[in-house]
């Protein structure tokens, strides 16, 4: 059955795509932006705990259930289902999950759209098209709706050719380049003035902010957004694992990976803010706070590279291939959760199916674009700080109550001989089934 349906090839393959669809506009400009409105590197320390001591148990969990089901999210947790309850409660998460990522697909096309509409921009100045350039960065619905039907396009692209030929091949390709530029841009804005004082802001905790409860909610959304939690992504990409893999080491790696580029990203976005102080951009709001958001990328940033004056439309277009790449890397794990679901059970054929969906979810885009001003903050809380919460709490309630433990053992096993012994399962177990589920509901009852 793995071979019909797909698989990943290799580890690397694995890594590269997992990590691709948790590397993204979250890692590049929604956890600068957070660290910036949360009083710095207090930010970053509870992000650090909390990507580790809850979101990674977490993903573990949806891991397990994919890799144990070897299907689609729903198809997997019904597999682990004792009773008819069960499967119907199943039913509601795995679909949820599945609902919840074409949500985010839908607004986040948008904002990839953007950002591709600002990689084209210093191109076209390159070339001399200034009016083009003019129009590309300037908020319009025509331009809106293009640039995000022409990142659809790219996602639709490469989910119809499946998992190996699909997703595997162009994360292993986009991966490097992303890292590449990533690095690059980070060493040329340390050479700059105003760099240093930067990455002191960034570095320097004030720890009195370390409590705080808006910090933390803000601190657990950013880390479940990150990891791609509750919305059947990682169940999917979990079920194309061979058996023969060690799923807590490769769980680890694709977490360390995340943490350490959005870590690398704040090093690259709070220095630059800095350098863009030094060269006479106002980078603080008129409350102190340094400004965040899209003004930080659509203004400061942008202000940025018109100071460095030629050289400037080059790093521009680095930076914003960069957040396209990034984008592109997530925007299909969104698509391939429908997919599947789809695909597996109504018998649809991929190629078929997958541009259906995704021009489905691009008219959402559509009717989002025309309506942006309340549709967009709507349609992004209701996936992420509503739908993602809930969904990864009730992915832990499955692993940890429902099924059992002896069978959970049994799958971690496979790929992993001696994990019995581990302190993995010393803790990961309890620690899915209370710690989990309580402290998810807390930060979310708190942010009601
Ligand atoms: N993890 C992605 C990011 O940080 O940008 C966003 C994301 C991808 C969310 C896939 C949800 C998802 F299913």
């Amino acid at each position: 059955m793995a071979a019909s349906r797909g698989a990943f090839s290799s580890r690397l393959g694995f890594i590269m795509a997992a990590a691709g669809s948790a590397v993204g506009l979250g890692n590049i400009w929604g956890f600068p932006t957070q660290t910036a409105s949360n009083g710095g590197a207090a930010f970053v320390l509870v992000y650090l705990v909390l990507a580790f001591c809850l979101a990674y148990p977490a993903f573990m969990a949806e891991l397990l259930i994919g890799r144990y089901g070897q299907a689609n999210a729903v198809t997997s947790l019904q597999k682990i289902s004792r009773n008819i309850f069960h499967k119907r409660f199943a039913f509601v998460v795995g679909f949820g999950g599945i609902i919840c990522a074409a949500l985010i697909l839908s607004f986040y096309g948008i904002l990839a759209g953007w950002m591709m509409s600002y990689a084209v921009e210093p191109f076209t100045r390159i070339i001399g098209m200034e009016s083009t350039a003019d129009w590309v960065i300037t908020q319009s619905l025509p331009r809106n709706l293009l640039f995000c039907a022409l990142f659809m396009f790219l996602t639709i692209f490469i989910i119809r050719r499946g998992v190996e030929e699909g997703i595997e091949k162009w994360s292993k390709r986009l991966m490097p380049v992303l890292i590449f530029l990533l690095l690059g841009l980070i060493s040329y804005v340390m050479t700059l003035k105003g760099a240093r004082e930067g990455v002191s802001a960034y570095l320097n905790p004030d720890i009195s902010r370390v409590l705080e409860p808006d910090l933390l909610i803000s601190a657990l959304g950013q880390a479940f957004f990150s990891l791609s939690l509750g919305t059947s992504v990682m169940v999917i990409y979990g079920s194309y694992i061979s058996k023969k893999e060690n799923l807590v080491t490769l769980g680890a790696q694709v977490t360390l990976i995340d943490v350490s580029i959005a870590f690398l990203a704040g090093l690259l976005i709070i220095p630059s803010m800095y350098v863009a102080q030094a060269q006479g951009v106002a980078i603080f709001a008129e409350d102190g706070s340094l400004i965040s958001g899209s003004s930080l990328v659509f203004t400061v940033l942008p202000s940025l590279f018109n100071s460095m004056g030629d050289i400037g439309l080059y790093v521009a277009l680095a930076f914003f291939i960069l957040m396209s790449v990034a984008a592109l890397t997530s925007s299909i794990s969104m698509l391939e959760g429908p997919v599947s679901y789809a695909v597996e059970r109504h018998n649809m054929e991929r190629k078929k199916v997958t541009t259906y969906i995704g021009i489905g979810i691009f008219i959402l885009s559509a009717i989002i674009i025309a309506n942006i001003s309340f549709m967009l903050d709507f349609v992004a809380i209701l996936a992420t700080q509503y739908g993602q919460p809930i969904i990864a709490m009730l992915c832990c309630v499955f692993v940890g109550w429902i099924w059992f433990r002896n069978d959970i053992l049994t799958e971690l096993k496979q790929g992993n001989d001696m994990v019995e012994h581990s302190l993995f399962w010393k803790i990961w177990p309890w620690y899915t089934k209370f710690v989990c589920p309580t402290a998810i509901a807390i930060v979310f009852w708190h942010s009601l």
